[in-house]
């Protein structure tokens, strides 16, 4: 493309929380780049959550559909996204829609802009577990994403070589790493030179010293009902330990609230606490001898830094932790969830073999790589 030629303009949608962290860095090569004009459309499916990733990255979005709903169903948001997003795209045309992950965000996104004949490009693409019911709804979004998308960003080998086994043309498969690790090198750094932005955490550091901390994450929907009362069951047995603390930013999804609330209040050793911004996370990540989670970008994000982290789900579209051996499928049994945690606790050698730092998700240049390719990409059709 030469140096007069019209820039792409590119519109990214997301409208949760991970997609906003994996997504900035992503936002801020792109707006550096002259050959490409960014337009920001969230879709707002979290607000509180979302806003907090908005406000550490300072992204301010040009769309702000504002479409969450307390409890909303899959089907109502998927409706209004569709109708929403698409409004959008008509408004805007673009040449190019940008969507990450395997939000319903996401895949009505990638759909609207398939509506309209705009190119797809899928960032964390190829991830699969095999299971359509795990997670759910995620594996089908993003099997809808891949069938639409023109360039497909995968994190790892095993991610492109997915894509491969579903006959998507190998050319448009790249293998990038994942941008949660930009995001995490990038919240460190800026932690670093301002403290201040992760110290929210010291009356309860203070409280717990000397207690071996937990960090605690659950939201997943395949888990509604018995799953998270076993996970809270769990929780409560751990506890019992006058050893342990457990810190837990509790999803403020109603269906994860009852069952905590319920379960876990006014217990000494464990505190419930708002989602907590993503400098303050990080420093949980830092704080915490392990992770009890089944988070997909706490999956990413443990291994990184070494932290053992145990995974309450029955199968994983990210197998690279769990090969690494940083990670470890517990499922939502509570007695192996609580003996899964206590060998942990008590067998030094098992946590070491656990607590080595290994990061298959990536460098920290996932956004670089991804402006290298759509620049690439946009200077073959000038
Ligand atoms: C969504 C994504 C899931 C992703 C997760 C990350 C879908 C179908 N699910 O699940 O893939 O892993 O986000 O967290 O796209 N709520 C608030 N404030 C917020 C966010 C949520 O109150 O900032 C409450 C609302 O009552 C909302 C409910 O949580 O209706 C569920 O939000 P929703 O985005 O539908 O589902 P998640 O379970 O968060
Ligand atoms: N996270 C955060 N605050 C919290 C819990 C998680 O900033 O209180 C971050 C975490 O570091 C990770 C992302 O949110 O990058 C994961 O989001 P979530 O677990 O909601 O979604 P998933 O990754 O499972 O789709």
């Amino acid at each position: 493309m030469t140096g007069s030629s019209k820039p792409a303009k590119l519109l990214i949608v997301f409208g949760t929380r991970p997609e906003a962290i994996k997504l900035f860095p992503v936002i801020a090569a792109l707006k550096a780049d002259p050959r490409f004009v960014v337009r920001v459309c969230v879709s707002a499916q979290h607000r509180g959550m979302l806003d907090q990733v908005l406000e550490i990255a300072g992204i301010t979005p040009d769309h702000d559909l504002d479409l969450m709903r307390p409890d909303q169903s899959l089907d109502a948001l998927t409706a209004a996204l569709l109708t929403e997003l698409g409004k959008v795209m008509d408004a805007e045309r673009p040449d190019r829609v940008i969507v990450q992950g395997d939000t319903a965000t996401a895949m009505a996104g990638a759909l609207a802009a398939y509506y309209r004949k705009i190119p797809v490009d899928h960032v964390e693409a190829g991830l699969r577990s095999g299971n359509i019911h795990h997670p759910w709804p995620e594996e089908v979004n993003r099997k809808i994403i891949g069938t639409i998308a023109a360039l497909h960003f995968a994190p790892t080998e095993t991610a492109a070589a997915a894509l491969l086994r579903e006959n998507v043309d190998p050319t448009r498969v790249h293998v990038t790493g994942n941008s949660v690790i930009d995001a995490l090198h990038w919240v460190t750094a800026r932690i670093a030179a301002e403290p201040m932005l992760a110290n929210g955490l010291a009356e309860l550091e203070a409280r717990f010293a000397g207690k071996r901390i937990i960090g605690v994450t659950s939201h997943r929907r395949e888990n509604f009902g018995g799953g998270l009362e076993a996970i809270a069951e769990a929780v409560r047995q751990i506890a019992a330990r006058p050893d342990v603390a457990i810190i837990f930013p509790v999803h403020p999804n109603p269906n994860v609230r009852r069952v905590m609330d319920g379960a876990l209040a006014g217990l000494a050793n464990v505190t419930m606490i708002e989602p907590l911004d993503y400098p303050h996370f990080a420093r949980l990540l830092a704080i915490a001898e392990i992770m009890l989670t089944d988070s997909g970008g706490v999956q990413e994000e443990a291994p990184a830094l070494g932290k053992p982290v145990l995974v309450m789900r029955e199968t994983t579209e990210r197998p690279e932790g769990v090969e690494a051996g940083t990670a470890r499928l517990v499922g939502t049994d509570t007695a192996r969830i609580v003996s899964e945690i206590f060998n942990l606790l008590d067998d030094k050698a098992a946590y070491e073999a656990m607590a080595q730092a290994h990061n298959p998700f990536g460098d920290g240049q996932t956004s670089r790589r991804i402006v290298e390719l759509l620049g690439h990409e946009i200077g073959k059709q000038a």
